[in-house]
């Protein structure tokens, strides 16, 4: 049954699909991963929950009034996110935290999602903690308890091959992440890119957790190695929350860091410009919210010279469907400086966001010093605006991220990525209201389109996969909108 639906998926016969194991890794690899579900217990490695609840948890009931978002990145059956879930519970902090499990593997899923678990899923030293939140089954399973199983989403992602940070998954700005006894299955390429990414995901002062036996990530990215009574672990330097408005970084060396979601390697919706004002929105209520300057909707003249970039508003790109696919597979693995060097004098349409967001890969200061340059020489380019955005949130300016998607939709309102990056913003922000709004739009817009569709601004999510991340999301109403 397994292998059928690995098959099926992948839309191949038996025949074709046993082909494809004999020449495809990956196909060898997600087969693999599906035949057998990951070893993993309640509370493995309990230090990592002493330091959850010890630094994590106590620090953020303290000090912050946020939601708090930690990602269990090989989840397996579940039993990792659902002992964070409890750790949090026991903190108060239940309504606060949101916990994503993600695995490579269907069957875990849907075990993971099932939360019914055998005695030997609690063979650990510290696994009797779980015991109060299961409740006992007639069969001698236990099921883990509503109000822990609510805490936890599950979703399906490979960690190799799949896009992150992803804001329509809510893998951005993460402020714990759990990656243990997963990065042995890697090469060391992959292990280097996946670092990278991982800490592109983190939030500033985020937590990552590897496993006993998992390779070192310290080379990979810049992360700091923090010995405590619990163990070890790694976090991403706080250092970003340094003042970082234009004139004030002097003397600041910023780590590398970005929480930019990645583009997807596949296809670009076409390189068309991205849309000029509509006559009826050109007077828009989110354009003036926004305080968009009269000189904002103008198209500028051509070329113009920014710093080290000659940059000219090529509405057309001029460089090809398949290079700009290149470039966003490049920043998909983290090879930012490929991407630099790549579009070194190239700078156009999208080709602009593509480089400002691999500029946010290692320097996001920077990248946004260089977002506004272009964007003072091409006011109208969406993708570029919605960098922007993202380029704001990473550097913690939410009310500017606001800003500027409201420019985004400003000048195209149908984004649906845009709104639900607005959505998530003021729901940060605890304006629930205006969260749910944009949520609303982003949904009836997304009825109105393809399923299969690709969404052309963030990671290359479906409009599938945009309307689950909507209903998923905190802001959204348990009954939907009528
Ligand atoms: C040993 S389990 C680890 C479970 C849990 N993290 C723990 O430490 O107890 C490894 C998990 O990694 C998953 N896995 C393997 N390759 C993966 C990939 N490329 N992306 C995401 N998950 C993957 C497997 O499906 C399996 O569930």
């Amino acid at each position: 049954d397994t292998i059928c639906s690995v098959a099926r998926e992948a839309g191949l016969t038996l025949t074709e699909f046993a082909q494809r194991i004999g020449r495809s890794q990956q196909t060898l690899e997600e087969l693999t991963a599906e035949l057998s579900i990951g070893e993993t217990y309640f509370f493995r490695e309990p230090a990592h929950f002493e330091i959850l609840r010890k630094h994590v948890f106590d620090q953020w009931a303290r000090d912050c009034s946020q939601p708090l978002t930690i990602w269990s990145a090989a989840c397996a059956s579940g039993e990792e996110p659902y002992s964070a879930a409890i750790v949090a519970h026991e903190a108060g902090l239940g309504d606060r935290v949101r916990i994503i499990g993600t695995d490579i593997s269907h069957r875990a899923l849907t075990k993971a999602r099932e939360a019914v678990y055998r005695p030997w899923s609690l063979r650990g030293l510290a696994a009797d903690r779980a015991r109060p939140y299961l409740a006992p089954q007639p069969d001698g399973r236990w099921k883990v308890k509503r109000r822990i199983r609510e805490m936890v989403t599950f979703d399906r992602l490979n960690l190799a091959n799949d896009p992150y940070p992803a804001v329509s998954r809510g893998l951005v700005d993460v402020q714990v992440i759990f990656c243990r006894n997963v990065l042995i299955y890697f090469d060391p390429d992959v292990i280097a890119a996946v670092a990278r990414k991982l800490y592109d995901t983190l939030a500033p002062g985020g937590w990552l957790f590897l496993g006993a036996s998992d390779p070192s990530l310290a080379r990979h990215a810049p992360f700091e190695l923090v010995m405590t009574d619990g163990g070890i672990a790694y976090r991403k330097s706080t250092a970003r929350r340094i003042d970082v408005r234009p004139g004030r970084t002097q003397g600041v060396t910023e780590p590398r860091a970005s929480a930019l979601p990645v583009a997807s390697e596949r296809a670009p919706q076409g390189s068309s410009p991205r849309c000029a004002p509509s006559g009826d929105s050109a007077g828009s209520a989110s354009g003036q919210a926004a305080g968009l300057g009269a000189d904002d909707r103008r198209p500028s003249g051509a070329g113009k010279e920014c710093g080290d970039v000659a940059v000219r508003p090529d509405k057309g790109t001029g460089v090809g469907g398949e290079v700009v696919e290149s470039l966003r597979k490049a920043l998909q693995e983290g090879d930012y400086e490929h991407v630099l060097r790549a579009t070194e004098g190239m700078v156009g349409g999208e080709v602009a966001a593509l480089r400002v967001r691999a500029l946010a890969g290692l320097d996001p200061a920077a990248a946004r010093t260089l977002c506004e340059r272009l964007l003072s020489a091409d006011p109208l380019n969406v993708p570029l605006r919605y960098v922007q955005a993202l380029v704001l949130l990473d550097l913690g300016e939410s009310t500017l991220a606001l800003q500027a998607l409201h420019r985004v939709l400003f000048l195209s309102r149908d984004e649906v990525e845009a709104l639900f990056t607005l959505a998530t913003i003021q729901d940060r922000l605890g304006n629930r209201e205006e969260a749910a709004k944009a949520l609303r739009t982003a949904e009836s817009l997304c009825a109105r389109r393809d399923p299969d569709e690709r969404l052309p601004l963030g990671d290359g999510a479906t409009v599938r996969e945009m309307i689950a991340a909507i209903q998923r999301h905190p802001a959204y109403p348990a009954s939907g909108f009528s």
